[in-house]
């Protein structure tokens, strides 16, 4: 097999398998369809999903991380249907997600917020935590080695104590990413991770998805708007436009897609391209 070069490969010729995979996808609300035959494969690496407000971006991350049901249509993860299952069940097939607003316990300092994403590999359970097994124990200390490690990758690393809603707004919504991370998902699912962050925060943000996606076979799906950070990360995008898929593929090539520049962007970005 050759290297991949991402700046011409399509999702359909990405390499890998989907990790998850949507398919013939439909989602109303009271009669008002959100999602119309909704197709997405998303592979190994980073794929983006963009589209204006209002297109059912959010309402896709719902569907694969199980809070919403579809009406009609599959979603498959690692090859098995997945449809029906509980948001706590889905999360435990290794499905992690952001959401558009931090979620973050105010309070609580920033690796004690990247514990809580804890759950799944949490092997000591309750009851030995209750008295204090020395397994429950190394479990602990592992995992806050892990969650300081993590807040390093972001460059978040120097107040790993201080309380989550200290930070500025921008570092809280990182910290949130990397407390997606903290139970090594196989799927990322990131809701406009960048909006409001300034330029340095997202170069923390991309650094440090960068890096941790880098020997890992995870999926890391991306709704985005700043196009930049989506075309420096993804060699996959796909455009949802009132609730339907109408275009995917390269950025470069996506982008220029009169289809796409109509529906989407507007006649300034094209003439600013
Ligand atoms: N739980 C819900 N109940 C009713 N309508 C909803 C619900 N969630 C989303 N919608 C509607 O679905 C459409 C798509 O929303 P959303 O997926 O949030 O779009 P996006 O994330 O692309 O901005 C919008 O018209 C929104 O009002
Ligand atoms: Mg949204």
């Amino acid at each position: 097999m050759t290297p991949m070069d991402t700046s011409t490969a399509t999702p359909d010729s990405a390499a890998g398998h989907p990790v998850v995979e949507l398919d013939g996808i439909r989602m109303s609300f009271g009669g008002n369809v959100v999602l119309d035959d909704v197709t997405l494969p998303v592979r190994p690496g980073f794929t983006g999903l963009i589209g204006p407000n209002g297109a059912g971006k959010t309402t896709c991350l719902n569907v694969i991380s199980g809070y919403l049901r579809p009406d009609q249509g599959d979603v498959r993860l690692g090859g098995r249907s997945v449809v029906g299952g509980s948001a706590h069940q889905i999360a435990r097939l290794g499905v992690s997600r952001t959401f558009q607003t931090p979620r973050l316990i105010p309070h609580l300092s920033a690796t004690e917020n990247v514990l809580t994403g804890a759950g799944r590999h949490y092997r000591g359970g309750h009851l030995s935590e209750l008295f204090g097994l020395p397994a429950a124990r190394r479990d602990e200390r592992r995992l806050r080695g892990q969650a300081r490690d993590l807040l390093e990758t972001f460059g978040l690393g120097e107040h790993p104590g201080r309380a989550a809603s200290r930070f500025p707004i921008g570092s809280q919504k990182i910290i949130e990413v990397a407390r997606a991370l903290l139970n090594e998902p196989r799927l990322l699912l990131l809701d406009e991770p960048a909006a409001g962050l300034g330029a340095e925060d997202v170069d923390r943000l991309v650094t440090g998805l960068t890096d941790w996606a880098a020997d890992r076979d995870a999926a890391v799906l991306i709704i985005e708007h700043d196009l930049e950070l989506i075309t420096r990360l993804c060699p996959a995008v796909a455009v949802l436009h009132f609730g339907r898929i109408i275009q995917s593929g390269a950025p470069a090539d996506v982008l220029r897609d009169p289809v796409v520049v109509e529906a989407y962007l507007g006649a300034d970005f094209a003439a600013g391209d």
